[in-house]
């Protein structure tokens, strides 16, 4: 197990179900005792230093037949293509609607994409809709447990 100190969560949300699984997750990772950053994509966010960190949550909701939004595309972009940045243990996190199709495939294409520039990816999970159910708050939280113990 490699020892962490600071973690970023990362996360685009365009109507705020995504954005409540990632304050989830900081809550609980400020529980665990960790130093947390929560970063929220959007036009007007800050370009972010993700090599700073020694893991990172990143998370999206899935749009438009199974897409990934633009704003987490670039963001990929950025931190795969521009910084360069590879070796990173991160797990990823997804809000969608079975109803639609496509369920959550957003989840895969960031795997897919910080895969192949050699980040790790040691836990995922799907949330259906807006996490409000302690059933699926509990699922939020054990992803979080679960992804630091393959740290
Ligand atoms: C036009 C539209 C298309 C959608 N397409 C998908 C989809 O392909 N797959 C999926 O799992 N969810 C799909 N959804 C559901 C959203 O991903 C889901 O509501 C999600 O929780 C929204 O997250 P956000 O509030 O963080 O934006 C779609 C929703 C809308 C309105």
């Amino acid at each position: 197990m490699k020892h962490v100190h600071k973690i970023l969560v990362v996360v685009y949300s365009a109507s705020g179900y995504t954005k409540r699984s990632a304050s989830i997750i900081e809550n609980k990772l400020i529980g665990m005792g960790y130093e947390v950053y929560l970063h929220i994509l959007s036009k007007e966010s800050k370009d972010i230093n993700v090599a700073n960190y020694d893991f990172m949550f990143i998370g999206s909701p899935t749009y438009d037949r199974g897409k990934t939004p633009k704003p987490m595309l670039n963001f990929l972009k950025k931190t795969l293509k521009e910084d360069k940045v590879t070796g990173m243990t991160c797990a990823v996190f997804g809000n969608g609607e079975t109803q639609w199709g496509n369920y959550c495939k957003a989840v895969d294409e960031i795997t897919y994409h910080l895969k192949k520039y050699g980040n790790r990816i040691v836990n995922q999970v799907r949330i259906e809709q807006n996490p409000v159910n302690d059933y699926q708050i509990e699922a939020i939280e054990n992803f979080v447990v679960e992804a630091l113990r393959r740290n």
